[in-house]
């Protein structure tokens, strides 16, 4: 005989099933703790599908009544999950976002590129020109001794010409130092360390008891040059000067020679430069001195002057960049400043 057993599908049955279930799924934080909460209360072992699943095993006439009552608390298991996943979502992309966050206003943590400085641009493209025509390049002390500064450079002991240029004289006087006050001396050590003939450039640092200001400073630089060769004329002299004057100019420059004093050039000429590009129009500019070397120069080398004649000039390096890049004040190139390189990148 059939023995009709109690449904197990009862109204508290439902009820615990469902509040748990709502309670797992209130209590997950995030999304891997509502797909457990998911599986456990959704899945299908969990004690709602359980119930569910036996509304099939219940006699005809309840089945009705247990599926309306475990399809309301499906329903609201459905609706709760749908409900945990917005808001995990929402939750999670918030995190994300505070996690990711980039601070727009810090300062940037990045190395600054220094730049060279374009007194050495300059004085290694002066240089440079000097090798292709196949000159040496030849060096000096800038703590000089005054023989090679003055003496046999022709200045004579009491020679005003010797007060022309404003010279760092170091102690003991009885060594007879000076911080070189021009490249000059370069020229006596070309002429005593090198067979001839000689053509050397030389590039360096020179010392003079200026005050810094716009347009003086007690340090700066000086481009010297001295070819000693046979027969050697002044033409020679304005090939050279024109040909680096192109190469500093543009094709336009052009040289002009006045008449000058220099002790150890005889004829000595103060050089200017026609400036075909100058910002306010094509001018000559003041740019150095030069000369026909001095027989008492080669004689105090061991040279004689009948057999072997030359040019020398000689050009400040602060000058040329100052009017060449329509520079104002001095200042700037010896203060070290990088954002003053800078402006230069890599090419004067
Ligand atoms: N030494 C000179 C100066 O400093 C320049 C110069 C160099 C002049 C060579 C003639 C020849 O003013």
């Amino acid at each position: 005989m059939f023995v009709s057993t109690p449904s197990p599908i009862t109204e508290q049955a439902v009820a615990e099933a469902l509040a748990t279930a709502l309670a797992a799924i209130g209590a997950a934080a995030d999304s891997s703790a509502l797909k457990a909460a998911r599986a456990a209360h959704a899945g299908e072992a969990s004690p709602l599908a359980v119930l569910n699943g036996a509304i099939r095993d219940l006699p005809g006439d309840q089945k009705a009544a247990a599926g309306k009552l475990v399809g309301q608390a499906r329903a609201q298991l459905n609706q709760a999950l749908a409900e945990a996943d917005a808001r995990i979502l929402v939750a999670e992309e918030e995190a994300r976002l505070v996690a990711e966050a980039v601070d727009v206003t810090a300062v940037a943590s990045r190395w600054n590129r220094g730049a060279r400085h374009p007194l050495s641009l300059l004085m290694e493209q002066m240089s440079d020109l000097f090798v292709a025509m196949g000159w040496e390049i030849g060096e000096g002390p800038e703590l000089e001794h005054e023989w090679f500064n003055f003496d046999a450079l022709n200045f004579d002991e009491d020679h005003p010409a010797r007060a022309m240029q404003d010279t760092f004289f170091v102690e003991p006087a009885e060594r007879h130092l000076v911080m070189r006050t021009h490249t000059s001396p370069v020229q006596i050590r070309s002429l005593l360390s090198r067979p001839l003939p000689v053509y050397v450039a030389a590039v360096g640092r020179v010392y003079r008891t200026d005050e810094l200001d716009a347009t003086h400073t007690p340090v700066f630089h000086q481009i010297e040059g001295i070819a000693i060769d046979k027969g050697l004329t002044m033409a020679h002299l304005r090939g050279t000067l024109e040909h680096l004057a192109r190469a500093m100019f543009g094709e336009g420059a052009q040289i002009r020679l006045r008449p000058n004093y220099f002790p150890f050039t005889e004829p000595s000429a103060e050089m200017d430069v026609w400036q075909p590009n100058a910002k306010g129009g094509a001018r000559w500019v003041e740019w150095g001195g030069c000369g026909m070397v001095n027989p008492n120069v080669l004689r105090s080398a061991g040279i004689d002057p009948d057999e072997y004649q030359g040019f020398a000039f000689g050009m400040g390096i602060e000058r040329t960049l100052q009017f060449r890049n329509e520079m104002n004040d001095m200042r700037d190139m010896v203060e070290g400043d990088v954002r003053f390189s800078q402006q230069f990148g890599m090419v004067v």
